[in-house]
């Protein structure tokens, strides 16, 4: 399995995507999640992180929490509380924190972890991508040892939380425009086909029929998620973006991929936070990342149910 970090502010589909990493111990190994701010506050995050693994059970043992920044690198901090509701994790029942996050830094956690298994770990960001860049300042000797990025952020179009930029792209651009530039070998798999992957009525059943605690929390969050997304976005569900970055790591074949250069936008005004993404390669640059633009949504539907499904 690839051993994996799982760096993200939950967040209801992030707790959905560790839910799904953490039901596919053939596929990935996860050797800890990290936190960041991002949809809620960091302390709110944190607290959500140990609530996803208590959610896991057995499958989270072993797997340590490592609170991370508390704010963006340059702009001030964004929330979607509109989006994830106060909490973060807008469910009843659920259970308590799994345990106390450890005195580690995220930062450190990443940098020891990866110098430790060089060429090794893949780093699956599904928030601002404030952890990651502050990682590779502080130990540039990381850029080269680490496997792959594969993050869930941007768009090749259009923006979700202003017309031209996603949520974790905006909530810290400048730390993306580092990503962008270090070099590791990144994926994107962004807003052009995460909103193709929609959770409606008919998947929120099947979850619920799971008959497990982990299918029904993520059914009840999934049904005030898709109360929003109905409201702002006209869809009959919501948009699963963090877990199809998950999934990207499972099985990369899920999706369709064009490598290209991307650019971050970073200075303020109507395009900050937006991800340039040179489809037709009119730069003459040379790709950076693996976009993805394209994506087998049943099949992917199929992984997730069937791997929190194994969940308690
Ligand atoms: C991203 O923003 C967050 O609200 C979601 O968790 C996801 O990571 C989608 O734009
Ligand atoms: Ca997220």
């Amino acid at each position: 399995p690839l051993p994996v970090i799982l760096d993200g502010d939950p967040g209801l589909d992030d707790a959905v995507a560790w839910l799904l990493a953490l039901g596919s111990p053939e596929d990935l190994r996860v050797l800890g999640v990290t936190t960041v701010h991002g949809n809620v506050s960091l302390d709110r995050t944190t607290r959500n992180a140990g609530v996803t693994l208590a959610l896991a059970g057995a499958a989270a043992d072993g797997v340590g929490v490592y609170v991370g920044a508390d704010r963006p690198l340059v702009r001030p901090a964004l929330t979607a509380a509109a989006v994830h509701g106060e909490s973060g994790l807008p469910a009843g029942g659920l259970p308590d924190p799994a345990r106390e996050p450890e005195a580690a830094h995220a930062v450190d956690f990443i940098i020891r972890t990866v110098r430790a298994m060089p060429g090794e770990v893949t780093l699956i960001p599904t928030g601002p991508l404030t952890n990651v860049a502050l990682a590779l300042r502080l130990a540039p000797d990381i850029a080269p040892l680490i496997r792959e990025i594969v993050w869930m952020g941007g768009s090749t179009a259009q923006g979700n939380r202003t017309p031209a930029a996603e949520f974790n792209a905006l909530a810290d651009p400048h730390a993306a425009h580092v990503v962008f530039g270090s070099g590791v070998p990144l994926r994107m798999v962004g807003l052009n086909v995460t909103m193709q992957a929609v959770a409606g009525p008919d998947r929120i059943a099947a979850l619920r029929a799971l008959g497990t605690r982990a299918g029904a929390a993520c059914a009840e969050l999934l049904t005030f998620y898709a109360d929003v997304y109905r409201r702002r976005y006209g869809l009959d569900g919501g948009a699963l973006h963090d877990p199809l970055a998950v999934a990207a790591a499972i099985r990369p074949e899920l999706l369709d991929w064009q490598a290209m250069p991307v650019s971050v936008e970073t200075t303020e005004g109507l395009n900050v936070g937006r991800t340039v993404c040179d489809l037709y390669g009119v730069t003459g640059q040379t790709p950076n990342a693996q976009v993805a633009v394209g994506v087998r949504d049943a099949e992917f539907f199929d992984l997730l149910l069937a791997r929190v499904g194994r969940l308690p």
